[in-house]
Order: C-alpha cells, then structure tokens, then sequence
C-alpha cells in the first residue's frame, strides 16, 4: 500500500516536467512543506508549549500578535532563505520584505505568506493554517517592496495548510488544485485529494454577518436573498458557515462547495477590505479558480487586480462560479442604478436599498 502512495515529491516532479525552471520550484515547495510540517508540530503542541495567549505587540495591520505568529514566521524565513531558491519573502508579520543573509545565494523566486491565518482562533483549538504565494523575480538585483507588487495572474504557485484533526496541504503549481494530506508517521505529504472541483452552484454562503450593516447594498441584497430562502426571490433555502479562519472556510469549499465573502465595508472604507491581496486573496484565488470556481472582488477578477502596496486590502467573494457571478450581477446593477428594490416578505417594513447609500 505504501508504496503505490503519490509523495508531494514525486507529484511536483511529475506537474512540473517540462516547465522551466521546474527543479528549483519544486525544491522551494519542498522547503515550504518541510516549514508546513514544523508548524503543524508547533500549532499541535497548543498551550503544552506556552505559545498561546497574546502578546503586547502588534503586526503592520495594527492586529495583536500571537507568540505562534511571530514562531511560525520564522520558521518559514529559515526553512526557505539558505537554499539559494528565493530572492526575497514578505510576510504579513513583516513591515518590510526580508532581504535574503549575505552568506546565502539569492535564487529567482519570491515568497509571500501569511504563516498563520486566523491565529486569533489558536487558544480556541480551532483549525488555522499557513497562506502562500510564489512569484518570479526576473532581475538580478535583490528585489525591493516594487518587486512583490505583481498581480495574482502571474503566481507560478500558490497554496495553503490547514492545521485540523489532520494537516493537509492544498496546492497549485498552475494545474489544477490537489490536496495532500500529512501522514506523520512517515513525514511525508501524500497525495489525498487529487484535481478538487468547486462545484458550479452551491446552498452553502459564508460570511460575517455582524458586519451587515456597513456592507454595500449588492452584498446586503444578496445575503437577504440567501436568508429568506424558499420564501424569497431565490425560491430555495440556504445555509451558513462561518468558521472565521479563511483557510478552513475556503478548505470547506474546495472540498463541499459554497461561496464565501469578506465584502468591501464602510468599517474602515479606507483599507478597501478585510483581506491582504497578496498572501490571502491572490493564492486563495488561484486555487480556487483552478478548481473551476471564481475569484472576485465583486466588481473585477482577484487575479487581475495590480497591487499598490504590499499589505493592501481587497474585497473577496470567492468559491462557486454561479453565485459569484451573480453577486457581480448585483454589483453592476447596483452601480448602473437598475438594480431592483428587495423587500423581505419576512421584514417587508423596510427596504433594503437606502438611495443615499448609492451616492
Ligand atoms: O486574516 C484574517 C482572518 O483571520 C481570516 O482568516 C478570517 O476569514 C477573517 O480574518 C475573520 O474575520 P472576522 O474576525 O472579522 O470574522
């Protein structure tokens, strides 16, 4: 049995043959997995270890740090800049990039990660993961802040782990998104869930909805509509998931469907969204669309979107292609004004749609 088993190794030799460059990529997934399997030890461990609990420091976002964020950053910084296979990495734990020591080789790629999404669930013993994005550095010179800020479109490779009863490893190297799962007993990432598919329509939305009443009113319209179910314009009912950890919500799509949304709010309309496009929105993104699923910020594709910033925010609505596309329905006819009024037959005292919203 064991020996039929397709490693993460052979699977990465096998997808890349004939792209270029194709060793030194799977060598760097390979030291990002290696990273994997020493988080999932660390996030294991729980409070054994003492790393639960907040620290009086705060990342770039102005969020509280975990002691885990901090340890799981660095163990993907020294698990992947000695090889002489990445030019430079950002993290959302990190201000600036981090430039690869004197004594290593600089090689063409950059990584850019999120090394523990949804940390603030950790004391909770709720499942949390490791977000990850690879892009090509083409110049020889060290690379600077200007560097990272291409669009998803160009990713060669992107995944995420999820630290839960088991530890899998979702991945894309541009050829669909295929799961592996960590079988601990050997140290190895086998192949579980191979060529996932997002299913076209879904019952299924997640989202946050205390945040209702500072979204815009495609998505308020939107999420009225999935409430009111088989009473409503839908005709059907819905259900909702909210895990507040992007990876095991997105996780759950890729493995069951559904869509999941942090829309644009007026919160703090400032940051543009929840999420951080380079190491969320963009790898998430990628693997869902290679899943036959969409990626969109309501009103444009994830992938397509030219960052500004390295920690920019986005708007992402993610997972089954028929209910993004008509969440972008409502975007656009709410900005050509031909949206029509929705009025819950459950709270038909009101209308959803407040015109100086529109302004
Ligand atoms: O990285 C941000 C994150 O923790 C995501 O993993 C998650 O989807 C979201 O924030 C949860 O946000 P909220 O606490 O507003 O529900």
């Amino acid at each position: 049995m064991f020996n039929r088993r397709t490693t993460l190794s052979k699977f990465l030799i096998e997808q890349l043959k004939g792209s270029p460059d194709s060793n030194a990529l799977a060598a760097l997934l390979v030291d990002v997995a290696a990273a994997i399997k020493a988080i999932s030890a660390v996030a294991a461990k729980g409070a054994l270890d003492g790393n639960t609990g907040s620290l009086d420091t705060q990342n770039v976002q102005g969020e509280t740090q975990k002691p885990l964020d901090l340890l799981t950053n660095e163990i993907i910084l020294r698990h992947c800049d000695w090889g002489g296979l990445v030019a430079g990495m950002a993290s959302e734990e990190m201000e600036q990039p981090f430039d690869i020591p004197g004594e290593y080789s600089r090689g063409r790629y950059l990584l850019l990660f999120d090394p523990l999404d949804g940390s603030a669930n950790i004391d909770l013993n709720v499942a949390v993961g490791t977000i990850f994005s690879v892009l090509v550095h083409d110049r020889d010179d060290a690379p600077v802040e200007a560097d990272y800020l291409q669009p998803g479109n160009r990713q060669v490779a992107a995944g995420y782990a999820i630290y839960g009863p088991s530890t899998i490893l979702v991945l894309s190297v541009g050829q669909g998104s295929h799961g592996f799962t960590l079988d601990k007993e050997i140290g190895n990432f086998i192949l579980t869930h191979p060529n996932l598919r997002v299913p076209d329509e879904t019952d299924q939305f997640a989202i946050n909805t205390s945040n209702e009443r500072f979204w815009e009113p495609p998505m308020q319209r939107y999420v009225e509509e999935c409430k009111a179910g088989k009473t409503g314009p839908r005709g059907r009912d819905f259900n909702m998931r909210w895990i507040a950890s992007m990876v095991a919500d997105v996780h759950r799509i890729l493995i069951r469907g559904g869509v999941f949304s942090y829309p644009r709010d007026n919160k703090a309309p400032n940051k543009g969204g929840r999420l951080r496009l380079l190491y969320e929105a963009n790898p998430m993104a990628m693997l869902i669309e290679q899943a036959g699923g969409l990626a969109s910020t309501g009103r444009n594709r994830i992938l397509d979107k030219q960052p500004e910033q390295l920690h920019q925010r986005v708007p992402v609505i993610l997972g089954s292609k028929c209910e993004v596309e008509r969440i972008e329905r409502y975007h656009r006819e709410f900005d050509d004004g031909t949206d029509q009024p929705f009025v819950s037959p459950l709270f038909n005292e009101r209308s959803l749609f407040r015109p100086e919203a529109r302004a």
